[in-house]
Order: C-alpha cells, then sequence, then structure tokens
C-alpha cells in the first residue's frame, strides 16, 4: 500500500511540473512551447528550407538572447543545431566560441518542399553564463527567424518578436 501511495505521489508531482502546450502562429512561423521538468520542450516551424530560430529573453533587439538555430540538411536531411547568444543587438556569436557550452537536445526534424518543423528541448536553467534561467510564470521577449539557406552565418529574411510567458 505504502509503495501505491509513493508512486502515486510520483505521479503527482510529475503531473505537475509539465505545463500545457502553448501555441503562436504568426508571419509564417507556428510555435509550441511547454515545460516538462527541467525543460522547455519547444516545436518551431517555419515557411522555408533553410535555418530556423527561436530566441527567448532578449533585452534590446537581439542582444542577450539564448539563441538556437536549426535546420535539416539539404543533403543528409538531418536535423542540425547551434546554441548561440545575442552578443549584440544586431549579432550572435556561437556560445562555444564565447566561452560557454551548447544546450540543447534535437528531438525531431523534418523538412518538406516548403517548411521545416524542428523539435528541440532547452534546459530552462543551464548554468552557461550565455543561457539565462527561465522560470515558470515569467514572461520573456521571443524572437524568431528564418533565412531561405542554410548557411546560419546569413542575415533572416523573415523575423518576428513578442512576449511570451513559460509555464
Ligand atoms: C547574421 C545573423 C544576423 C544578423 C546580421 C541580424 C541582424 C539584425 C538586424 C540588423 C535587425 C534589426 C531589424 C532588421 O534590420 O531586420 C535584427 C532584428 C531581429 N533579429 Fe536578427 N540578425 C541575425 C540573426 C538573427 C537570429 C539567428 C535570430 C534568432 C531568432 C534573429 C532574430 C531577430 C529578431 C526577432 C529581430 C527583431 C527584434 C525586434 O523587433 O525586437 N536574428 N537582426
Amino acid at each position: 500500500m505504502k509503495k501505491i501511495l509513493f508512486l502515486m505521489a510520483i505521479l503527482c508531482l510529475s503531473a505537475s511540473m509539465a505545463s500545457a502546450q502553448q501555441m503562436l502562429e504568426k508571419d509564417g512561423f507556428v510555435l509550441k512551447w511547454e515545460t516538462s521538468g527541467d525543460k522547455l520542450i519547444v516545436t518551431l516551424k517555419a515557411e522555408t528550407t533553410g535555418w530556423i530560430a527561436f530566441g527567448i529573453d532578449a533585452e534590446s533587439i537581439m542582444k542577450g538572447a539564448n539563441i538556437i538555430i536549426l535546420w535539416v540538411d539539404d543533403k543528409t536531411g538531418i536535423a542540425m543545431a547551434e546554441d548561440h547568444f545575442g552578443s549584440g543587438r544586431f549579432a550572435h556569436k556561437s556560445d562555444m566560441k564565447l566561452g560557454g557550452s551548447q544546450d540543447f537536445q534535437v528531438l525531431s526534424g523534418t523538412q518538406t518542399e516548403t517548411n521545416t518543423e524542428i523539435i528541440f528541448s532547452i534546459p530552462l536553467d543551464s548554468g552557461d553564463e550565455y543561457d539565462k534561467p527561465l522560470v515558470r510564470g515569467q514572461s520573456y521577449r521571443l524572437l524568431l527567424a528564418s533565412n531561405n539557406s542554410d548557411n546560419i552565418s546569413w542575415k533572416h529574411n523573415n523575423k518576428y518578436a513578442q512576449e511570451i510567458e513559460i509555464r
């Protein structure tokens, strides 16, 4: 009996640590996000076969944002990603090059003739100084961007920004 009560308590606790999925659809982007345990799980879809990107907690334009740039390689069909940091209002650099770490997990990625959709997770608090802790109940400035090419050094030809809440 004690074992059953213990298991029920664990199940209730893990359910309370997962949020309902939220969604926005704007300017050719579809974003879904939810927390689960110590992670934020994100599905990003955009009307492109090039790179797509998600940024969170920007302070001014792109500065200070934790940015994940993702793409499905046109040759291999494999979903790829890099963890970057908004190093300036109009610039970003790889966390690795800044002395930090790559903190994400790509869960799946698909590309059609017109769209790319990638599901990935990031830690709510990676401990890396080039990512910022995300707290449930707080709102952060979200950045979405994309380009027609897989070349991630090229600037976006589509972008969108708004505040979102992490629940
Ligand atoms: C070579 C790479 C990049 C360059 C040179 C660049 C440059 C810029 C510039 C100059 C702006 C001001 C508006 C404009 O001219 O379009 C801007 C805004 C913006 N950028 Fe980037 N960007 C780059 C990559 C990225 C990436 C990877 C993201 C990731 C999500 C991103 C998201 C945004 C967003 C959402 C805005 C609008 C912000 C707002 O209105 O608050 N950019 N960027």
